[in-house]
């Protein structure tokens, strides 16, 4: 098979130690399936800004530039809360995105029916929830014109939000087509009746529809969307919606799945080139403890081999292990019901190694 190249970036806090552990999984992919992985790692985030005073040094966005994909773990943290807004880690995280085009963040929530009890929801109203965020990644308010001015009245700060028709169409049209390979159910989550950015969203959505008769298209605005998704989560098969909102309605549905430790992401672009993430951050609360959940980490190595490498099958085999490891009991803190029986992030890497099988 060919050598797949793989950008490694850990990042701050947690970030290091899970993807300790997606790398173990890698390495345990390559020797049941005979594929090749060259991994080069990169500073980035809040090391990167101490040992090279940026958070996204060029010869790391040279390394993700080389690769066929890459693996993050999270950035930030405490140490550089107050820095400017260039000597932030966010800042590179944001600046690598938008470097390689990567306008398409998927964030899939999947319940794992052994986990229902992990979740603060009931039990029956979670049954059956499968779905996925498809959040636009490099527009609106996160990369809109932001500075601050003197007024009469003190200090006043400015962020924009802007978006324009292509960037729309675009994203819309993947959450189209990844919803005719699932339950053909698109909800598209605007603030319509507030927003302009909003109402050309919606007018574009409905430009676009009528390309895929088959798919069923809701809108709903955000603020209904985030109740329903914890009325009825079952009833969601493709969620499309911008940049910040995105981010806030994926960390609600991370809840659905018990932990946020749980849930993983694809950030794509137009080809099979992506970045693969958790969803939640370099947690510092418990970073360096070795109690963090790996899970979203290892499921994003099973997207990119899905994703970026078209290798289903050892991506299913990740996933199956994943499954197999929780059915049998095995829980980290954030997803164990008697905290005193959790197991560390090692020794939860461990046993989903141990449990792929072909
Ligand atoms: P967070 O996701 O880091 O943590 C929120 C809560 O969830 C914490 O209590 C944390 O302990 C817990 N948690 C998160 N991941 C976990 C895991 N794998 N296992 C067990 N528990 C887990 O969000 P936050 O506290 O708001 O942010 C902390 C820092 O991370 C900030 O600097 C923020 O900017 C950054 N951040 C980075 C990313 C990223 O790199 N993609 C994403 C979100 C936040
Ligand atoms: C995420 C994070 C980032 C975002 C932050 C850290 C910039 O919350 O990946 O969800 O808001 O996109
Ligand atoms: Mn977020």
């Amino acid at each position: 098979a060919d050598t797949k190249k793989i950008a490694v970036l850990p990042g701050d806090g947690i970030g290091p130690e899970v993807v300790a552990e997606a790398l173990k999984v890698l390495k345990k992919t390559e020797e049941l399936f005979g594929y090749k992985f060259e991994t080069e790692s990169g500073l980035f985030g809040g090391i990167a800004i101490d040992e090279r005073g940026t958070p996204l040094p060029q010869d790391t966005l040279d390394i993700c530039k080389r690769a066929d994909a890459v693996l993050l773990g999270a950035v930030g943290g405490p140490k550089w809360d107050n820095n400017s807004k260039e000597l932030r880690p966010e800042t590179g995280l944001l600046g690598i995105r938008k470097a390689l085009g990567l306008f398409s963040n998927i964030r899939p929530a999947v319940i794992f029916d052994c986990l229902k009890e992990a979740s603060t929801l009931k039990p029956e109203v979670l049954e059956g929830t499968d779905l996925i965020v498809v959040r636009e990644l490099t527009g609106g308010i996160y990369f809109g014109e932001k500075f601050r001015r003197e007024t009469d009245n003190g200090q006043e700060a400015v962020d924009t939000c802007v978006y324009n028709v292509k960037e729309v169409e675009r994203i819309v049209h993947q959450a189209f087509q990844i919803a005719r390979t699932r339950r053909k159910k698109l909800c598209s989550v605007d603030k319509a009746n507030v927003l302009e950015t909003s109402r050309l969203w919606r007018e574009t959505v409905n430009k676009i529809a009528p390309e895929y008769p088959d798919v069923e298209l809701e809108h709903v605005l955000v603020d209904n969307c985030a109740m329903q998704l914890l009325r009825r989560p079952s009833s969601f098969d493709v969620i499309v919606t911008e940049n910040m909102f995105g981010d806030i309605l994926s960390d609600e549905a991370a809840m659905l799945t018990g932990s946020i430790g749980m849930l993983s992401s694809a950030s794509l672009g137009e080809g099979s080139f992506g970045l693969y993430e958790p969803v939640h951050g370099s947690a510092p609360d418990i970073a360096g403890q070795g109690i963090a959940n790996p899970i979203a980490t290892i499921l994003s190595v099973a997207l990119m081999l899905k994703l970026s490498f078209g290798y289903q099958e050892a991506g299913d085999v990740i996933e199956n292990a994943v499954k197999s490891v929780l059915d049998a009991g095995h829980r980290t803190g954030d997803i164990a019901v008697d905290k005193n029986k959790a197991i560390g992030t090692t020794a939860m890497g461990d046993l989903i190694v141990d449990a792929m099988n072909k």
